[in-house]
């Protein structure tokens, strides 16, 4: 009988993940200064030893203004190289492929980890959720297409200027030759979530009147230069964008826009044909995150149809689904059914790290976990 799709080993370019089973990108909040710490290792190299077919490290900063939180990962440095190096050689050893997501929180930045948000005796919180300067925030150095903050308690951000559009691409640029020495088998750009490539997309966040904004070829012009330089410098290796496909803004709230306005399925179709003539390998179809009063239809696999559309319009690129899928029979049915070509996990993977090789059960597959927990998982597996 053929090998279920879940396990079922793919190669781009260079790189032959062993499953398509991958471990999506989620921010730890336990940096120190940028730099991963002893959690890094462990957490991600759990992971790693326990089946998933790719690793994407959580979102990594390219400049230090450009984190979501004081303890995001970044990689504006070269300090930053060896403690990732360190995740990147325990990945390898495992056999288990491992990238990283570059990132820039554009006008989401300096605010507190999830934690702090929610300790409300925390002296450093003066105002909601901001990170403030005593807390390690830059609430005065935040940056967006447009000076229009995210939420009523967000900061205001500052409008980029064609000098800073040059300065973000330049460090995307130089994080990626970090990339190289780090030893990470791919890249993935962050375009999703309102940070800071998406809020360039948006309608919502970018108003512009130059040739950054206005209509979809314009709003596009920054994101592509991005993407343009990390694949020129990360040449002959995967390099993967995660966008979010929709605002699931279309309704009453913005008004009768017309089409090329709004960012949703249609014009991500469009800026995926420009993603594929720059010659990125995989796009991974994400949602949201850059209207606060988002109302995204949360159920099994709902970003399922985004990336199925997606897949449809480009068949030649590869596709990722991700978004609340946790069941192996169901999960392996969108890659049956040609709506995705890998899946990525995030909270279920969390709640069970041994995931691959629940579905492995699930699907009657035989996969060998690390020698140190084979004799448990081959006597499960005795009829096979
Ligand atoms: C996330 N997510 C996320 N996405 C991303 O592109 N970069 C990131 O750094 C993070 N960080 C992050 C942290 C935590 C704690 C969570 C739970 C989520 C989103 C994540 O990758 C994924 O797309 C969503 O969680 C939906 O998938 P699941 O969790 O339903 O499988």
């Amino acid at each position: 009988t053929e090998l279920p799709l879940l396990f079922q080993p793919l190669t781009i370019k260079n790189v032959t993940f062993k499953n398509r089973i991958w471990m999506s990108p989620m921010c730890q909040y336990s940096s120190d200064r940028g730099k991963a710490t002893d959690w890094h290792l462990v957490h991600l190299g759990g992971f790693a030893s326990r089946g998933v077919g790719a690793i994407v490290v959580e979102a990594t900063a390219v400049v230090p203004e450009g984190r979501i939180s004081p303890e995001d990962l970044g990689i504006w440095s070269d300090s930053h190289i060896e403690p990732l190096q360190r995740i990147v050689n325990f990945a390898h050893s495992q056999g288990t492929v491992i990238g990283i997501q570059l990132a820039h929180a554009g006008r989401k930045a300096s605010i507190y980890a999830p934690w702090v948000c929610a300790n409300a005796a925390d002296t450093r919180m003066s105002s909601a959720h901001v990170a403030q300067k005593e807390g390690g925030g830059w609430p005065d150095n935040v940056y967006g297409p447009s000076d229009i903050p995210f939420s009523d308690t967000s900061p205001k951000p500052i409008a980029m200027t064609e000098e800073d559009i040059k300065y973000v691409e330049d460090a995307f640029i130089a994080a990626v030759e970090r990339c190289k020495k780090a030893g990470f088998d791919f890249v993935e750009v962050h375009g999703a979530h309102g940070y800071l490539i998406h809020e360039f997309l948006s309608p919502i966040s970018n108003k512009r009147t130059d040739s950054y904004g206005g209509n979809l070829t314009n709003r596009m012009r920054f994101p592509l230069r991005v993407i343009k330089g990390v694949r020129k410098t990360w040449a002959d290796k995967p390099l993967f964008v995660r966008i979010s496909a929709t605002d699931w803004a279309e309704g009453p709230e913005l008004g009768e826009d017309e089409e090329w306005k709004q960012w949703g399925i249609e014009q991500s179709k469009i800026f995926l044909g420009e993603l594929k003539s720059l010659g990125v390998d995989l796009v991974d179809t994400s949602t949201g995150g850059n209207l606060v009063q988002q109302k995204p239809p949360l159920k099994h696999g709902y970003q399922v149809p985004f990336a199925e559309a997606l897949k449809k319009a480009h068949p030649d690129l590869l596709i990722g689904a991700v978004g609340l899928l946790t069941e192996p029979i169901e999960t392996e049915s969108y890659l049956k059914d040609g709506k995705s070509d890998v899946v990525l996990l995030g909270r279920e993977l969390l709640r069970n790290p041994h995931w691959p090789l629940t579905a492995a059960r699930a699907l009657s597959v035989a996969v060998k976990p690390a020698v140190q927990y084979e004799r448990c998982w081959t006597d499960m597996l005795a009829p096979l």
